[in-house]
């Protein structure tokens, strides 16, 4: 495994995993923060979940000697059906970890606009179709609307026609980028991001209902924590972190808990040297009132 786990050391400051302690990771990935969460549990049950199928079948295989932890094929926001199913005890810890890991990357799903030869998938999960379907069947007006509220693209409703003029043409994430830059002015930002960077990650949260699936998680949480649970969520952009802040902030002043972070934190110098996708990552906790 490549992906290298963001703020990590922070994660575990906010969440204090004790020895015994019941875990969730929703977004378990290439398994990093799980193994440090893990080895700080001793022999507390752990559950972890990816949406992404070859991910989980590689998590199985490397906690295959640790009977205490569970890996299980969904979605986060399902988290609750999965407790219900499996059966999986309330959390006293639960982490999110949002995005795509570096090992997708690797993996031909469309995710980054600099893999010009993949196919255009960009989903996690193999049952949720294509983003090139799902672009035949979108109208412009449609379209744009996406990228304007999930990419903050100012030149949405060109790119938006730009792709409905071609699509049934687009193929692989080349086709896509190309057509987006031939939308956009030369100077696009003057050239401080690919033209291509705001529509990708829109169109990725939207054929994924990221914004959604973080929502009814967040909606979720009581259910799914034991009282004085702690929960920890990194996100990747504005949107993201607004949700959970709001979130946070209203389960506060609904008297259910307390916030463990007021600002969000941001990875060190060091670490964003080190790892750059830690340059955009936010991370927000909190914890809910003992019993
Ligand atoms: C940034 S990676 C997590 C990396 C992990 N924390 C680690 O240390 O290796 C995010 C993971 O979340 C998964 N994912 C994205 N959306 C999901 C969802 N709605 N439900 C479950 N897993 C999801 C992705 O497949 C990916 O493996």
């Amino acid at each position: 495994m490549i992906h290298a786990p963001v703020l990590l050391q922070e994660v575990i400051d906010v969440l204090q995993p004790r020895s015994g302690d019941t875990v969730i990771d929703g977004t378990a990935g290439a398994g990093g923060h799980a193994e440090a969460l893990r080895a700080r549990i001793g022999s507390g049950a752990m559950l972890l979940v990816d949406w992404d199928e070859e991910t989980v079948q590689a998590l199985e295989k490397e906690v295959r000697s640790f009977p205490q932890v569970r890996v299980a094929h969904g979605n986060y926001a399902d988290i609750p059906e999965l407790q219900r199913t499996l059966p999986f005890p309330k959390a006293d810890v639960a982490l999110l970890d949002l995005g795509f890991s570096s090992d997708q990357l690797l993996r031909g799903k469309g995710f980054s606009f600099q893999k010009r030869e993949e196919p255009l998938v960009m989903t996690y999960s193999a049952a949720r179709g294509s983003l090139r379907d799902a672009l035949r069947s979108l109208s412009e007006g449609e379209l744009a609307e996406i990228i304007t509220a999930f990419g903050e693209e100012r030149y949405a409703k060109k790119i938006a026609k730009a792709i409905v003029a071609r699509r049934n043409a687009l193929q692989t994430v080349g086709d896509l980028s190309d057509a987006i830059v031939g939308a956009v002015p030369k100077s696009y930002e003057h050239g401080r991001i690919h033209p291509a960077t705001r529509t990708f990650q829109a169109l990725r949260i939207y054929i994924n209902d990221e914004l959604g699936n973080l929502a009814q998680f967040l909606r979720t949480l009581p259910e799914i924590m034991k009282p004085g649970g702690r929960v920890a969520i990194i996100s990747f952009h504005s949107l993201e972190d607004r949700i959970v802040k709001t979130a946070f902030h209203d389960m506060e002043h609904a008297g259910i808990g307390k916030r463990i972070t007021r600002k969000p934190i941001s990875a060190s110098f060091e670490e964003v040297a080190r790892n750059p996708r830690a340059r955009s990552a936010k991370l927000r906790a909190f914890t809910f009132l003992p019993s």
